[in-house]
């Protein structure tokens, strides 16, 4: 799809919409307006709890959003079409030049199909991850954003590996390093583990849990057997558990407010959640986001999960995947000193993702 409007009258839409979304878009808002692009944000309101939304404006100094276009929670279909809807009006009212989507999400998906049936050229920031499991709502988000996506930036190599076996060539596809990382080195500085462990009460030595995939917390069994991994975890070194809304019905129900020695608490802002996380002896975690964050902060991590999308976290990181049923083995490992540190950082996480991304669409506005 060729590139249409020229420079000074371009305008490139970001689309975003939730939790994971925030970390990734600031960079690159904030770099584009260098390379003399006009842009927009738009927000979808997938998520709108201040804590999972309004805080990551706050504390990454992002830009207000220019909309927010109040989509709210459902069922994949009813949130998926409220999207569709909302996007698409957006979107054809501004005929931007370019849209640019992040992660995998449903906003993300939602945005690439309005894009594409609207001859809206797409942007894909974080292309190429792949589970290989179809029964992540988030892998079939992925494959179909990236087959309808004209531009596509790469955060670890396997991902461009990844797209070209789906047939994507490589012209379309750019390694630029990893924006979540950008912003996670932007703001190392505020880390305090010991600010953020005061406001909690928790004294001494911790792990950091996070749970909120479907398929670990939205089953019942799924979700009993975490509670007792965890109950056996916490036996080994108190648990603070900032826990997503997703999970906090079917954790609770199997027992995961009553363990003594884990502290549930709600989800936290950007800078306490990483501050809390830089102290962390360890991490157990089914995110995506936070298995790159560790990997850079050098913390070990659990990632309660039977595969990863991110692989470079565990070749290159602190990543480990982990059972249930051996979360506690693990995790005594770990605290017992049989963990070794990477001795390298993956290829392009330096900080500098946002304006490799915004070098990159600038060239292409420019292109005849
Ligand atoms: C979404 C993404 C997931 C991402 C996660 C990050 C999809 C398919 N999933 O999952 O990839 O890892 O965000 O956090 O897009 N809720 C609130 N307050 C909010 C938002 C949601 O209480 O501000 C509750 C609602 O009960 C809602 C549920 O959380 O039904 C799930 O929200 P939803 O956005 O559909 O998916 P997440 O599980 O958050
Ligand atoms: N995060 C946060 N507070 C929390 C949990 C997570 O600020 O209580 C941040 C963290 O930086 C993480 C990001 O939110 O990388 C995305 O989180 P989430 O796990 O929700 O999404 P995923 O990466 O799994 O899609």
């Amino acid at each position: 799809m060729e590139p249409v409007g020229d420079r000074q009258s371009a305008l490139v839409t970001h689309v975003v919409g939730a939790r994971p979304n925030f970390p990734k878009v600031a960079p690159v808002v904030r770099n584009l307006p260098r390379c003399g692009i006009r842009q927009k944000l738009v927000h979808t309101g997938q998520h709108y709890d201040d804590a999972l939304s309004e805080s990551f404006f706050r504390d990454l100094d992002l830009p207000r959003p220019d909309v927010n276009l109040g989509v709210g929670s459902g069922t994949h279909a009813q949130q998926t079409a409220a999207l569709l809807t909302a996007i698409e009006a957006e979107v054809r009212s501004t005929r931007p030049a370019l849209l640019v989507v992040y992660g995998d999400i449903n906003s993300t998906l939602a945005a690439a199909l309005v894009a594409s049936k609207l001859g809206i050229p797409l942007a894909h920031v974080e292309a190429g991850l792949r589970s290989f499991d179809r029964s992540m709502p988030e892998e079939i988000n992925r494959v179909v954003t990236d087959r309808l996506s004209d531009l596509l930036f790469t955060t670890s190599p396997e991902a461009a590996e990844n797209l070209s076996r789906e047939g994507i060539t490589e012209g379309k596809v750019h390694f630029v390093g990893n924006p979540m990382i950008d912003t996670l080195l932007k703001h190392r500085d505020m880390f305090d583990p010991q600010s953020a462990l005061k406001k909690f009460g928790v004294e001494g030595e911790y792990a950091v849990a996070t749970l909120h995939r479907p398929a670990n917390v939205d089953d019942p069994e799924s979700a009993a057997g975490l509670v007792t991994a965890l109950q056996k975890a916490s036996d080994l070194i108190p648990v603070v558990l900032p826990l997503h809304p997703r999970g906090r019905a079917s954790l609770s129900a199997q027992g995961l407010t009553e363990l003594g020695n884990v502290t549930v608490i709600d989800p936290l802002g950007y800078i306490d959640f990483l501050s809390m996380v830089s102290g962390a002896r360890a991490v157990i975690t089914d995110s995506g986001g936070v298995q790159e964050e560790t990997t850079m902060l050098g913390i070990p991590c659990l990632t309660m999960r039977t595969n990863t999308e991110r692989p470079v976290t565990i070749t290159t990181g602190t990543n480990r995947l982990v059972a249930p049923s051996n979360l506690a083995e693990v995790l005594n490992g770990v605290i017992s000193g049989q963990f070794e540190s990477p001795s390298q950082q993956p290829p392009l996480w330096d900080g500098n993702a946002g304006e490799r991304i915004s070098a990159v669409i600038s060239d292409w506005i420019q292109r005849p």
